[in-house]
C-alpha cells in the first residue's frame, strides 16, 4: 500500500500555512475570534493539543474530549485543516506523582521532576502504558473527523534518562545487537582498563564516572537513545495508522540535532517535518539554515517537507531576543519554500499570556491583530497562494554531501586529538562555498546511492563502514568526483581506530595516506600549487602522496594539505587540514570543475540566495544592500508579476520567484502552467 504524505493535504490546499494552536489557553469565546482570524490571514492548517494530555486526562483514565471536538469542529467549519498531535510530550502532574519511576534521570542519578515538559523516562512502561492508551482514545475518537489532516506524535523527541529500567532497555538492545558478553566485551574493548563484563547485570548506562568513560559504550548508548525514543515514536505511530491508514504521521525534528538519527527515523514516518529557529545574532544564519532545509529534503528523499515551526518574530529562549525586523518572517519562510517546503507554519498561533513562552512572538501578538506583525503574517499567507503551484515541486540538485549521526556522536567523544573538530561545523564549513555560488547541495546518510550526483562532498566520516568506504570508492571509478576532509575513514562501527596509514578505507582511492595528526595552534601557512597562499588552521596531517597530485602543500615544509587523485574514471579529493573559508571557495569550484557543474547564476552576488525549484528561480536577499542581479534568462516575477530582463533589483530581504520563459511556458499571467 502507497502510504499518505504531504501530497494528501497540499493536493488541494496548495502550500500549508498556519501554525501550533493551543485553545485550551484561552476560554472558549477567543476561539471564534481565532477562527475569524486564522481565515482572514489565509491560515490553512493548524497543529493541536501537543500540550493537551492533563486537558484531555485530568485524572487517571479520565477522558475529556468534549473541548478538542468544538476545536476540531469549529476548524472545520473554517476550512482549516488539523494537525493532531499526540500530546505525549508533557505527562500531567499526577502521573510523576503517583509513579515517580516515569520520571527521567540524569547521568549523575538526579529524577527531572514536573513543572516544565519533556518529564518522561523513553523506556518506562508505565510512562508507555499511560501514553499508548491515551493515543489509542485519541485515535478511535477522531478517526474520520473532517478536520483531520495530519498526525503529529509527540513534540521533538530527545529525551534521555539513566534510571534503571533504561538501563534494562538498554541490555536488551546491547543483548540484540551482540547475542552475547564475550561479543560485547570485544565491541567495546574492555580489556582497556578493566572493564570486562562477567554479568550482563553490570552492565549499566554510561552513568557519571570518575574519568572518561569508554567511547564505544557512549556510542553504542547514543545509538540505543535514538532507537529507544523511535520505538515509542513507532508505537504511537502503529496505534495511529490502524485507525486511520489514510492519515499521514509525522514527528517534528529539529534539524541536526545530536540526540536523534534523523536518517533512520525519518523512514518510518510520512512526512518529515522540522522546526527550525535562525540566530538573529549570527551572520551566517541564512547558510546555516539553507543547510538545515537541504538536510530536511534529504530526509525526505528528495520531496517536499514541512516546516513545522518557526518563529513569527522573537524568541524567548536565547538570552536576548531582539525581534525579527519587517520582511524578515516573510524572507526567511519563502526561502524554505525554495528550498522544498511545502509548508509553513509558526510557534504559534496566538501568543500565550502565561507559562514559560508567555514572551515568545507568535502569528497573532499579545497587542492584537492591528500590528504590524499580524499584517506581515496577513500578508504572507495571502503571498503563499500566488505560490500555489511550487507545491510538490522538486529541487534538483547535483552535488550531495554526506553527513552520519553515529559519525558525529563517535568524533565527538572525549579523549581525541582534538576537542575543536566539530561535525556540524565542519559540514557547514564545506557547505558555504556551495551556497554561496549558488550550487543546490542534497544531503544524503553515508549509505546513499551516490551514482546519480556529480560531486559528493564528505566534509569528515569519522566513523566509516567497509560497504559505505567501498561505495564511495566505487563510486569513483564509476566516474564521480568526492572531496574528502580531515580525520575521516578513522574508526569502524564500534569506534575502534582502524590501524594502518589513514585513511585505512580510502586510501587507495585517495591515492595518499597519513601517519601522524598534528593539530595546531593559530593559523598555518599554506600555498596552492600555483604559488598563491592561504592559511588554514586548528588541524594538519603528516600525509604522503601515494599517487595523488599535491595541489596545495603546507607552506613550511611542503609535504601534501590537498590532493587530487585520479581513479578509474573519476577524481578524488583529500583535504589534511582545515582551510580558511576562501581556500574551502577556491577548492570548492576545483572540485566543480572536475563535475563539470556549474552555480545558477552568472555571477554570484554576495548574500543573494540562489535556489532553483521546478520551473521557478527563487533569489533571496540576505544582505543589508540593495544588489542588482543578472539573470541568466529573461524571467517573470511570479510575486509581483513584472518583467526581469537581464537582471533583476533586490532591496535587502527581497525576495524574487522567477518564471523563465520557455517553448512550453505561456506567456505570465494567471494561466501560467509550470512544466516540470
Ligand atoms: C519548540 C517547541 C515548541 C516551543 C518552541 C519555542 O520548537 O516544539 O513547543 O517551545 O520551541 O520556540
Amino acid at each position: 500500500m502507497t502510504r499518505p504524505g504531504l501530497h494528501t493535504l497540499t493536493g488541494g490546499r496548495g502550500l500549508l500555512f498556519g501554525g501550533d494552536y493551543n485553545p485550551e489557553q484561552w476560554p472558549e469565546h477567543v476561539w471564534a475570534e481565532d477562527a475569524e482570524l486564522m481565515r482572514a490571514a489565509g491560515v490553512n492548517l493548524v497543529t493541536v493539543g501537543v500540550f493537551s494530555w492533563a486537558r484531555i486526562e485530568p485524572e487517571p483514565g479520565a477522558r475529556d474530549f468534549a473541548w478538542l471536538d468544538r476545536v476540531l469542529d469549529l476548524m472545520d467549519e473554517s476550512g482549516i485543516a488539523v494537525d493532531l498531535a499526540t500530546p505525549t510530550a508533557s505527562p500531567p502532574p499526577w502521573l510523576g506523582h503517583r509513579r515517580p519511576e516515569t520520571l527521567p534521570v540524569d547521568e549523575s542519578g538526579h529524577r527531572l521532576w514536573y513543572g516544565s515538559r519533556n518529564q518522561f523516562c523513553p523506556s518506562s512502561p508505565v510512562y508507555r502504558e499511560h501514553a499508548l492508551a491515551l493515543v489509542e482514545d485519541l485515535a478511535a475518537r477522531y478517526a474520520g473527523h473532517p478536520a483531520l489532516a495530519l498526525w503529529h506524535v509527540g513534540n521533538e523527541y530527545g529525551q534521555v534518562c539513566h534510571c534503571d529500567e533504561s538501563a534494562e532497555a538498554f541490555r536488551t538492545w546491547l543483548k540484540a545487537r551482540y547475542g552475547d558478553l564475550d561479543a560485547l566485551n570485544e565491541a567495546w574493548g574492555t580489556t582497556f582498563w578493566s572493564q570486562r563484563y562477567g554479568d550482563w547485570a553490570e552492565v549499566v548506562t554510561p552513568r557519571r564516572a570518575p574519568y572518561i568513560i569508554n567511547p564505544s559504550q557512549q556510542l553504542d548508548w547514543r545509538r540505543f537513545c535514538s532507537d529507544a525514543l523511535l520505538d515509542h515514536f513507532r508505537a504511537e505511530r502503529d496505534l495511529l495508522r490502524r485507525h486511520t491508514p489514510d492519515i499521514p504521521v509525522t514527528t517534528n525534528f529539529m534539524g541536526l540535532f545530536k540526540p536523534v538519527d534523523a536518517w533512520s527515523w525519518a523512514r518510518e514516518e510520512d512526512v518529515v517535518s522540522n522546526d527550525h529557529y535562525p540566530d538573529p545574532a549570527d551572520p551566517l544564519a541564512p547558510a546555516r539554515t539553507a543547510l538545515t532545509h537541504d538536510l530536511m529534503r534529504g530526509l525526505a528523499g528528495g520531496g517536499p517537507w514541512l516546516l513545522m515551526e518557526q518563529a513569527a518574530s522573537a524568541v524567548n529562549w536565547r538570552p536576548h531576543n531582539p525581534p525579527k525586523p519587517p520582511g524578515r518572517l516573510r524572507l526567511e519562510s519563502l526561502q524554505a519554500v525554495a528550498r522544498g517546503a511545502d509548508g509553513l507554519c509558526y510557534f504559534q498561533w496566538r501568543a500565550s499570556r502565561f507559562g514559560a513562552e508567555r514572551f515568545h512572538s507568535a502569528m497573532l501578538p499579545h497587542a492584537g491583530p492591528d500590528t504590524r506583525l499580524h499584517a506581515e503574517i496577513r500578508a504572507h499567507g495571502r503571498e503563499l497562494r500566488e505560490l500555489a503551484r511550487v507545491a510538490g515541486r522538486p529541487v534538483p540538485a547535483r552535488v550531495a554531501m554526506v553527513f552520519d549521526w553515529p559519525s558525529w556522536w563517535a568524533l565527538e567523544e572525549r579523549g581525541r586529538p582534538s576537542d575543536r573538530l566539530n561535525a556540524v561545523e565542519q559540514l557547514f564549513s564545506y557547505y558555504l562555498p556551495f551556497w554561496e555560488r549558488g550550487v543546490t547541495v542534497d544531503l544524503v546518510p553515508p549509505s546513499a546511492d551516490l551514482t546519480g550526483y556529480a560531486l559528493v562532498v564528505v566534509p569528515n566520516l569519522f566513523l566509516v563502514s567497509d560497504a559505505d568506504a567501498g561505495a564511495m570508492t566505487a563510486y569513483v571509478h564509476g566516474g564521480g568526483v568526492l572531496v574528502v576532509g580531515p580525520f575521516s575513514g578513522i574508526v569502524d562501527p564500534r569506534a575502534h581506530v582502524r590501524t594502518g596509514r589513514f585513511p585505512a578505507p580510502l586510501r587507495a582511492v585517495l591515492g595518499a595516506s597519513g601517519e601522524e595528526w598534528q593539530p595546531v595552534e593559530g593559523p598555518v601557512r599554506c600555498r596552492w600549487a600555483g604559488g598563491a597562499e592561504f592559511d588554514a588552521h586548528t588541524w594538519t596531517e603528516l600525509v604522503a602522496a601515494e599517487g595523488a597530485e599535491t595541489v596545495a602543500a603546507f607552506a613550511g615544509d611542503g609535504r601534501p594539505a590537498v590532493l587530487r587523485h585520479r581513479a578509474g574514471e573519476g577524481v578524488a579529493w583529500y583535504v589534511a587540514t582545515m582551510p580558511e573559508p576562501d581556500a574551502l571557495g577556491e577548492l570548492a569550484e576545483r572540485a566543480l570543475a572536475d563535475a563539470g557543474v556549474d552555480g545558477i547564476l552568472p555571477e554570484p552576488r554576495h548574500g543573494v540566495e540562489a535556489v532553483r525549484r521546478g520551473e521557478i528561480l527563487f533569489l533571496l536577499n540576505h544582505g543589508t544592500e540593495t544588489v542588482r542581479v543578472p539573470l541568466p534568462r529573461p524571467a517573470t516575477d511570479l510575486l509581483t508579476g513584472s518583467a526581469a530582463d537581464g537582471h533583476v533589483v533586490l532591496a535587502p530581504r527581497a525576495v524574487a520567484a522567477l518564471v523563465e520563459p520557455s517553448p512550453q511556458t505561456p506567456p505570465p499571467g494567471d494561466d501560467i502552467e509550470i512544466t516540470l
